[in-house]
């Protein structure tokens, strides 16, 4: 694997190796000494051209965490803004050899643009557009993991709701991409306008994608709810009535879940806007993971800068 551009590209058995390996540096977070040499000598550049906290301050944790030598560019303190191309930017930045290029940008299909003319250079994309988010769909994954296992159950077989606002969300296709690989089966739930009736008839994804347009229906028995932000900031016109409305109709609560689905966890890939596609109530309670989601998200990252920068290397050995 020279670049990690989407769920898409990868098997069944990449997905759960890069799920396992990240369970495995989970633990270097939870040392008093929070490093290990591995990738001592390696330059990763964090490449933002859209705003983020999360999956920006966990790949340079991440990054530290293994000894790599970090740089961060925003899109507004770099030379995009007096007009140089994404392309260009790239190329100025693998001139200094980096080892690892980390994207995210506002264009879906830009990680796998750059990864085509960068030579020596790996590409990780942290969010293109409304394409793939591909580390967001591993950690949320290693946090169903985790919380299953506590539960005596495993992986598969389960029944995932995403709801909200499908259309828009890498987050959600990252996901959805990931289940379908894993054998469970997923529910896209939302407003007709947000969810594309397109996706239970893509060949690609298979026969095991539900779709509904009532949140109750939707909730039904599953044993993952998996809530979306409404994405404002990719809507080019209007999508429901009114933020209010669609609140009433497609707001997850802590009532919602115990009337339809008591046994289901709460997702979230954050930011939240309480209130809105998730209760705070429902945020802040015991069957929410948003912050196991948070914490793990550095070990996926770990994981993945290893598994690039290593190519195969046995990383137990080289860890300690
Ligand atoms: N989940 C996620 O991508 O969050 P950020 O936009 O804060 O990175």
């Amino acid at each position: 694997m020279k670049h990690l551009l989407g769920i898409e590209d990868l098997s069944k058995e990449a997905l759960l190796g890069l799920i396992e390996n990240a369970e495995s540096f989970v633990e270097v977070s939870e040392r008093e000494i929070k490093k290990v040499p591995s990738l001592r000598g390696k330059t990763i550049v964090n490449f933002f051209m859209e705003p983020s906290t999360r999956t920006r301050a966990s790949f340079e944790i991440a990054a530290k965490r293994l000894s790599a030598d970090t740089i961060n560019i925003s899109a507004g303190a770099s030379s995009v803004v007096k007009g140089e191309t994404l392309l260009d930017s790239a190329r100025t930045l693998e001139a200094m050899a980096p080892d690892i290029l980390v994207v995210r940008h506002k264009d879906s299909g830009s990680a796998k643009f750059l990864a085509k003319y960068l030579r020596k250079t790996s590409v990780v994309n942290a969010g293109d557009g409304l394409h793939e988010h591909p580390t967001q769909a591993l950690l949320d994954c290693l946090s169903l993991k985790q919380y299953f296992a506590s539960q005596g159950r495993g992986l598969f077989g389960l029944k995932v709701a995403i709801v909200g606002d499908v259309f828009h969300s890498r987050v959600a296709r990252s996901n959805l991409l990931a289940h379908l690989k894993l054998g469970n089966t997923v529910r896209l739930v939302g407003p007709r306008t947000l969810v594309p009736r397109e996706f239970a008839m893509e060949s690609a994804f298979g026969p095991n994608i539900e779709i509904f347009d009532n949140l109750a229906e939707g909730l039904l028995g599953v044993d993952v709810v998996l809530c979306l932000r409404m994405q404002l900031e990719r809507q080019n016109g209007f999508f429901v009535p009114s933020i209010q409305e669609y609140s009433r109709e497609f707001c997850v609560s802590v009532k919602a879940i115990e009337k339809y689905c008591p046994s289901a966890v709460v997702l979230h890939p954050g930011p939240v806007n309480r209130g809105v596609e998730i209760s705070g109530e429902l945020v802040d309670s015991p069957r929410s993971l948003v912050n196991r989601q948070v914490t793990n998200g550095v070990a996926v990252r770990m994981a993945v800068l290893f598994g690039l920068s290593t190519q195969g290397a046995d990383r137990k050995e080289e860890k300690s």
